[in-house]
C-alpha cells in the first residue's frame, strides 16, 4: 500500500456515470492528483453516517477498497493508495455537493472543450436534512454526453454492434481529403478517455495534430511513411508520472506503455465504428517526434484516420487453435 501524501480538495461529477461522487485530492504540484469514485450507493451511505454524525465503514463496489470514516479521519484504503481526509471537511463538502443541482453545458463541443467545468446551478437554499431523494440529482457528465449524444447517434450513420466493427476493420494507407468532422474526434478522443488505466493512474497524453506543417514533421520522424499525413492524427504517449505508486520503474513504465496503448486502441475502434479508417503506426524516431511536438513525453504510437480511398475486407489472421491454449 503505497501512502499518498495529498489534501483533500473537492468533490465533483464523475466523468461517465449518472450518480455518485468524484472525490479529489492534491498534491504539492497542480497537477498531482489522485480521485476517489464512489457510486450513488456508496455516497448514500456516507451521507447517512455524516447525518447521524456518526463513524462507520463503507465497503467500495471493487471489494477490495474501504472507506473507514472516524470522528476526526476519514481514510479511503484503495487497492494501491491510501488517502486521509478530515472529516469535518468532508462531511461539509459532502453537504455542499449533495444539495446541489449539477448541469451541464452544452451542446456546442470541440475538442479543446473536453474539461471544461461543469455548470452548478442551486436546487435550493434549504439546509434542512438531506434526503435520499435529494442525492438523484441529474447528473450527466460532458464525457458521457459525447459519447451518447443522441443527436449524433443519428446523424453518424456508424456501426454500434462492438463485434461487427472489430470483424470489419481493416487498416488503411489512403486516405481521401474529405475532413473527419468535428464531432467525430471528439468522440474518438472520449473514447481513448474511457480506456482501463493502471489504477486508474490514466498514465498517458494524446496529442491531437491539426497543424499541417506539425503533420508534415511527424512523416519525416515515422521513417518517411506518408499516410501519417491523413485527416486525422493522434499521437499516443506514455506519461509515467502520473502514477503514483511504490514500484520498480521497470513495472510503472510497462503500465505507463500499456495505459497509452489501450487508449490508441479504444480511439481505433471508436474510429472504426464513426465509419473512419486507420492506421496505427509504431515505427518511428522517438527523439524526433519527441522534438517535432516540443515534449519529453515517450511516443507509443501514431494513430492516422480518415475516409479510405478504398474499403478493403479485413485481413485474415491465424487459426484460432494457433493462437489459443487452454490449460484445464
Ligand atoms: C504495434 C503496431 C505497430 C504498427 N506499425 C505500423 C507502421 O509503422 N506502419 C504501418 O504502415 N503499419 C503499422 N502497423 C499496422 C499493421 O501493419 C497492421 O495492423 C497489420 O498489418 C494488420 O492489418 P489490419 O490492421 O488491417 O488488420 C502497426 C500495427 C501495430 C499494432
Amino acid at each position: 500500500m503505497n501512502f499518498v501524501a495529498m489534501q483533500f480538495y473537492t468533490i465533483e461529477v464523475p466523468y461517465a456515470s449518472l450518480g455518485g461522487a468524484r472525490l479529489v485530492w492534491r498534491g504539492v504540484d497542480e497537477d498531482d492528483e489522485q480521485v476517489v469514485v464512489l457510486t450513488d450507493e456508496e455516497l448514500r451511505q456516507l451521507v447517512e453516517i455524516f447525518e447521524k454524525n456518526s463513524t462507520g465503514k463503507i465497503e467500495l463496489v471493487d471489494q477490495v477498497s474501504t472507506v473507514l470514516i472516524n470522528s476526526d479521519v476519514t481514510q479511503f484504503n484503495l487497492q494501491y493508495v491510501f488517502l486521509e481526509a478530515d472529516t469535518q471537511v468532508l462531511k461539509r463538502k459532502v453537504f455542499e455537493y449533495v444539495k446541489v443541482y449539477h448541469k451541464y453545458q452544452l451542446p456546442s463541443y470541440t475538442s479543446s472543450q473536453f474539461y471544461h467545468p461543469f455548470e452548478h446551478e442551486k436546487k435550493s437554499k434549504s439546509t434542512s436534512s438531506i434526503s435520499n431523494e435529494k442525492i438523484k440529482v441529474v447528473k450527466k457528465s460532458l464525457l458521457e454526453q459525447i459519447l451518447s449524444s443522441e443527436t449524433y447517434l443519428q446523424a453518424e450513420k456508424g456501426e454500434s454492434d462492438i463485434f461487427k466493427i472489430i470483424t470489419k476493420r481493416r487498416s488503411t494507407r489512403k486516405f481521401t481529403k474529405t475532413a473527419v468532422e468535428d464531432w467525430k474526434i471528439d468522440k474518438i478522443l472520449a473514447a481513448a478517455d474511457t480506456a482501463p488505466t493502471a489504477g486508474n493512474f490514466q498514465a498517458f497524453q494524446v496529442f491531437y495534430i491539426k497543424k499541417e506543417e506539425v503533420k508534415r514533421a511527424l512523416v519525416e520522424a515515422a521513417n518517411n511513411q506518408p499516410y501519417v499525413n491523413a485527416p486525422a492524427v493522434f499521437v499516443f504517449f506514455m506519461d509515467p508520472n502520473r502514477i503514483k505508486m511504490k514500484m520498480p520503474s521497470s513495472t510503472i513504465q510497462k503500465f505507463s506503455l500499456q495505459d497509452a496503448t489501450l487508449a490508441a486502441s479504444y480511439a481505433q475502434l471508436a474510429a472504426s465504428a464513426l465509419g473512419l479508417s486507420t492506421i496505427w503506426i509504431g515505427m518511428f524516431d522517438e527523439e524526433k517526434i519527441k522534438s517535432v511536438l516540443n515534449t519529453d513525453l515517450q511516443p507509443s504510437s501514431i494513430l492516422c484516420a480518415g475516409y479510405p480511398v478504398v474499403r478493403r475486407l479485413p485481413r485474415s489472421r491465424r487459426k484460432l487453435n494457433e493462437l489459443i491454449k487452454v490449460i484445464q
